[in-house]
């Protein structure tokens, strides 16, 4: 038991914390009210739950030590209110967890992990390829809220704006053919964010959920402490189960969602916001 609790990735440990705390019904319906209410005060939740104080207390008291519940003020006027991220790693490790039950199972031989796979810096002749993968993605609508497809030349022009800090990495196949890029990219201009990078990875739609994308995060992450950066960050839409796996098990954590953050195609579209620090 104490082998599988050390093993646990940070992602899980928060969701186990998160799943201990809701574990019982009154405790569901406490989130559910100061869901709906904003904020409440302790006589108004003991009453609406039917519930002595001593015994609202213990509950309140699990759910602010997993983070779920907050509280502002003092006496009569303290207010329980909810931290609506903390609920919604919750249900990003899930979709994660169920997005695992469509894997597929790969033939022999395609894994990376069976050696088919090599992880090297772009170079300006990859510009095509790039920008093979990046339209796949943007005509996807599964990953991105850009919507304007890229040539060629204008990925040239991008690869080239890239230095060694903000690198672009192929993933490449044992024939030579590109199957994925990733790169690091500037989060802000202002200095005092230079310790945090953003990053971007896409793999082609013929080679994904094989395990391309993982080793390219793998090799992002080497190379982004390489860079001595103290935070990778990244906006994925709350739908795309592949990437938000993937994130979730190289240890980034949801901080948030931006609800009806992108108008594409016409609909609202909500982006959550990862973060990992880099210890
Ligand atoms: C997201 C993306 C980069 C992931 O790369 P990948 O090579 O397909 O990912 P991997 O094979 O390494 O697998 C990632 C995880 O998602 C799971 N997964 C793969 N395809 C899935 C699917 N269709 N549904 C649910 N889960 C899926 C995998 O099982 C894996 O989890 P596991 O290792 O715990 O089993 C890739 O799918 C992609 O390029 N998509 C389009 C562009 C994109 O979304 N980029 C990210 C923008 S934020």
């Amino acid at each position: 038991m104490k082998r599988l609790e050390s093993a646990q990735t940070p992602a899980e440990a928060r969701a186990l914390r998160l799943l201990r705390a809701l574990g019982s019904p009154v405790r569901l319906r406490i989130v559910e009210i100061v869901a709906v209410r904003k904020d409440c005060t302790g006589p108004q939740l003991a009453e609406e739950l039917g519930l002595a104080q001593s015994s609202l207390f213990e509950h309140l008291t699990a759910l602010r030590e997993a983070g779920l519940i907050e509280v502002s003020g003092e006496g009569p006027n303290r207010y329980y209110g909810l931290d609506p991220s903390v609920l919604d790693s919750l249900a990003a490790y899930l979709g994660g967890v169920g997005g695992r039950t469509r894997t597929w199972v790969l033939p022999a031989g395609t894994s990376p992990g069976d050696g088919g796979i090599e992880i090297r810096d772009a170079r300006l002749d990859d510009a095509p390829a790039i920008a093979r993968i990046y339209n796949q993605g943007i005509e996807d609508r599964t990953a991105t809220l850009e919507t304007e497809l890229r040539s060629p030349e204008e990925r040239a022009e991008w690869l080239a704006a890239h230095d060694g800090r903000h690198p672009v990495l192929m993933a490449v196949d044992s024939a030579g053919v590109a199957v994925g890029w990733a790169s690091l990219n500037r989060f802000n201009a202002r200095a005092a964010y230079d310790h945090v990078t953003d990053m971007s990875v896409f793999v082609a739609r013929e080679s994904r959920g094989r395990g391309v994308g993982d080793a390219l995060l793998t090799a992002l992450e080497a190379r982004a402490r390489a860079n001595g950066y103290h935070k990778m960050v990244l906006a994925a839409f709350p739908t795309n189960a592949p990437g938000i796996r993937l994130y979730q098990r190289h240890g980034l954590l949801v901080v948030g969602t931006y609800h009806e953050q992108g108008l594409l195609d016409g609909r609202w579209v909500d982006v959550v916001v990862m973060e990992k620090i880099l210890r």
